[in-house]
């Protein structure tokens, strides 16, 4: 008999538009239509070095995107702004960790205007003084680089992060997903999948291709072989 805990895991691909041409972005979403969600890295030049979009382009995005939008807020106060990025039509926001004053008041409030809430944890910030997190959120992103800019190398030693918050999870029962994010590609993505990621963002990987749709197909087989189910 299963047990949520033994439920399979099901991979869901999640491309970067940050690797896209910023031009083009509504021809650029049509592009990956057979992924599972779209990746929309929100930076604000104070939390992160680098700036990129924010709430009148999400919501521009949200009204012609072929898949909801997961909106990775690489922001500060994101207390104040998360639950906006849900009202702006993002069908996922996830904030940092580190950046939040109350965590659980900004995930209920993201939940609350309708999306999925997630936590985002960088690689030098560790994941058990969170764990209790898991009881308001439906994600967690390991993050697999430093966060700010794309086409970065995969840190592996950010592998031992996904296990740990993979076990946190199945000791909960819960369905929780667990993301990763930065330099994930046909290389890395199966022992992310091993690991117990079953959410993949990939920029360059993705946009970087010459057949998007094919390079979206492998890396969800290849991750679907690898999953730790
Ligand atoms: C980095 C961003 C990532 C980035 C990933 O701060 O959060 O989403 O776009 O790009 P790749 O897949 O090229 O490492
Ligand atoms: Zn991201």
């Amino acid at each position: 008999m299963s047990s949520p805990s033994s439920t399979s895991l099901v991979p869901r691909i999640s491309p970067s538009i940050l690797a896209s041409d910023f031009a083009h972005l509504a021809d650029e979403l049509g592009r990956i239509e057979t992924a599972d969600w779209a990746h929309v890295d929100v930076m604000d030049n104070h939390f992160v070095p680098n700036l990129t979009l924010g709430l009148p382009v999400v919501e521009a995005l949200a009204a012609v995107s072929p898949v909801p939008l997961d909106c990775h807020l690489m922001i500060e106060d994101p207390d104040r702004w998360a639950a906006d990025y849900a009202e702006a039509g993002a069908g996922s926001v996830t904030f940092h960790v580190e950046a939040a004053a109350d965590p659980v008041a900004t995930a209920r409030s993201i939940r609350a205007a309708g999306a999925r809430a997630a936590v985002a944890i960088k690689p030098d910030t560790a994941f058990a003084p969170y764990e209790e997190l898991l009881g308001e959120v439906d994600m967690v992103l390991v993050m697999t680089v430093e966060p700010g800019f794309g086409g970065q190398s995969f840190m592996a030693d950010q592998l031992a992060k996904v296990r740990a918050v993979r076990e946190a999870v199945r000791r909960r029962g819960s369905e929780i997903w667990v993301q990763v994010d930065g330099g994930v590609s046909a290389e890395t993505i199966g022992r992310c999948a091993e690991a117990g990621a079953d959410v993949f963002v990939a920029g360059s990987a993705v946009y970087g291709a010459d057949d998007v749709p094919a390079a979206i197909a492998d890396l969800r087989d290849r991750a679907r072989s690898h999953l730790c189910g």
